[in-house]
């Protein structure tokens, strides 16, 4: 027996080597501009595969949303950080991260975050750029927020109440203040006074008094005091940072099937967390972005309400979500869970262009007897709907056709070779590819910044 000791340990090294080697070379070979978007209805687990990517990133920006994005990586002690608004990129202390002008900012809630960072050795100082461009949400946007969802009551649209739709309302209707306003006190009070004014006039029950406008005003003196090293003309540094080859990470919130535009409207978020959001919420031009890559949960969760095709309400739903631990970090709620629904995976393939897909949390599978695909929609007289409706009313009545995998009932969370997968596990990766047409390079089997296969 040991004998045979030296023999296994270097076939094990030789196995990690390889995998080492492989893992390098996947992410070496991403274009200078890369991108991390999430291909359902978020919650696939964006937030580890962007922090590994990071360690070889000059840059890592966010483009779109607020903190209603909640990502959940662990540093290499395994430590556990929850982020909303800072980009996954700030455990790499070599990382800049950058708001762009494409999201919403919290200031309490941005320096909040800081705080925490801070006060666990994450150092921020000159590693955080906030663009100038980029809209203020105040507390205010939060109440409205709420205030919206109970005037909604029974199709309530099921938000995060993070004020995030309030605040990208008032950038549409153009009475928005934005981070570069804090730059000009003098005027505040007044873009104040009639941004509450209007949420007032609006909302029955938002009481709006002149004093609540004077406490706003002193507490933005002091968060601008605070916040000025951090602003940034970020769209100026960005295409800096393109023409000094620095290379750049984009780090999605939400997700595909939560876009304003292709999402399953009006359940939805209020940004374009898919490719185009990139250009918009950043001001870089499309022929600059390259390799995008969709995160993929290996079965499909959804929180809050609206169509959702594929989901188990049975103990099928049950069983995934407690193997999954599938409660929303950011407001604990259980999650929706169901199959993986591929016509929605093919549908997000085709609007974001993905060079390749990350498929997380396989791991949560490895208990089950078998493991069902959605493959197909019909409607209910038989006939096949070609692509993903944007009719909610289809979507709620149509059927899916399922295809039936074995499992493989066993433990993979230690597996870091794919050709080590058991051959049903590999099974389900190779029929989501063939049927997706999109490779999948990166394999999920744990929360740790470790469990990952690169393919
Ligand atoms: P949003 O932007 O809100 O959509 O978040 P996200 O896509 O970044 O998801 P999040 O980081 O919250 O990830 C969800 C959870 O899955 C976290 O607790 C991760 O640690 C965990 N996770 C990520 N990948 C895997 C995996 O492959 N296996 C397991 N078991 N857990 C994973």
């Amino acid at each position: 027996c040991s004998a045979k000791r030296p023999a296994v340990s270097a076939s094990l090294s030789v196995a990690a080597d390889s995998a080492a080697t492989k893992s390098l070379e996947r992410i070496e070979s991403l274009s200078q501009v890369s991108g991390v978007l999430g291909c359902q209805w978020g919650d696939e687990g964006k937030g580890k595969l962007v922090d590994i990517l990071a360690q070889r990133f000059d840059i890592v920006a966010r483009c779109q949303g607020g903190a209603n994005a909640g990502h959940t990586i662990y540093n290499s002690e395994g430590k556990k950080f929850a982020l909303h608004l800072v980009p996954s990129g700030i455990l790499n202390e070599d990382t800049t991260c950058v708001i762009g002008n494409g999201v919403v900012v919290h200031l309490p809630g941005l320096f909040k975050e800081i705080d925490g960072l801070e006060s666990n050795g994450v150092n921020c100082k000159g590693r955080i750029l906030v663009s100038d461009r980029a809209h203020l949400l105040f507390d205010f946007h939060q109440e409205v927020d709420g205030l919206r969802e109970s005037e909604l009551a029974k199709s309530f649209i099921g938000t995060t109440k993070r004020g995030i739709g309030p605040c990208y309302s008032s950038k549409v209707i153009r009475n928005g203040i934005r981070v570069g306003d804090l730059r000009h006190m003098d005027t505040l009070p007044q873009k104040l006074d009639l941004l509450l004014a209007d949420a007032a006039a609006r909302f029955q029950g938002f009481k709006y008094t002149p004093e609540m406008l004077r406490e706003e005003v002193e507490a933005y003196k002091r968060y601008a005091e605070r916040l000025e090293p951090y602003i940034t003309d970020t769209v100026h540094f960005m295409n800096d940072s393109i023409s000094q080859k620095k290379k750049i990470l984009v780090e999605g919130g939400q997700a595909t099937m939560l876009d304003i535009d292709f999402g399953t409207y009006p359940f939805v978020t209020s940004s374009s967390p898919s490719a185009g959001g990139i250009c918009t919420g950043l001001g870089i031009a499309p022929r600059v972005v390259g390799d995008l890559i969709g995160v993929v949960k290996a079965y499909t969760t959804r929180v809050g309400s609206g169509p959702f095709p594929t989901e188990n309400l049975g103990p099928g739903g049950d069983l995934l979500r407690l193997a999954g631990q599938e409660f929303g970090t950011t407001t604990g709620r259980p999650r929706r869970c169901g199959w993986l629904d591929l016509v929605a995976l093919k549908f997000s393939c085709q609007i974001n262009g993905f060079a390749s897909l990350n498929l997380t949390k396989l791991d949560v599978l490895s208990d089950l007897n078998e493991i069902q695909l959605g493959v197909a929609y019909k409607k209910s007289d038989g006939t096949p709907v070609e692509s993903f409706p944007g009719d909610l009313r289809l979507l709620e009545e149509l059927q899916v056709e399922y295809e039936v995998l074995p499992g493989w009932k066993s433990d993979i969370s230690s597996v870091r070779n794919y050709s080590d997968l058991p051959k049903a596990a590999q099974q389900y990766v190779e029929r989501i590819e063939e049927l997706v047409g999109v490779p999948i390079h990166y394999i999920g089997i744990g929360p740790g910044r470790d469990a990952l296969i690169y393919k």
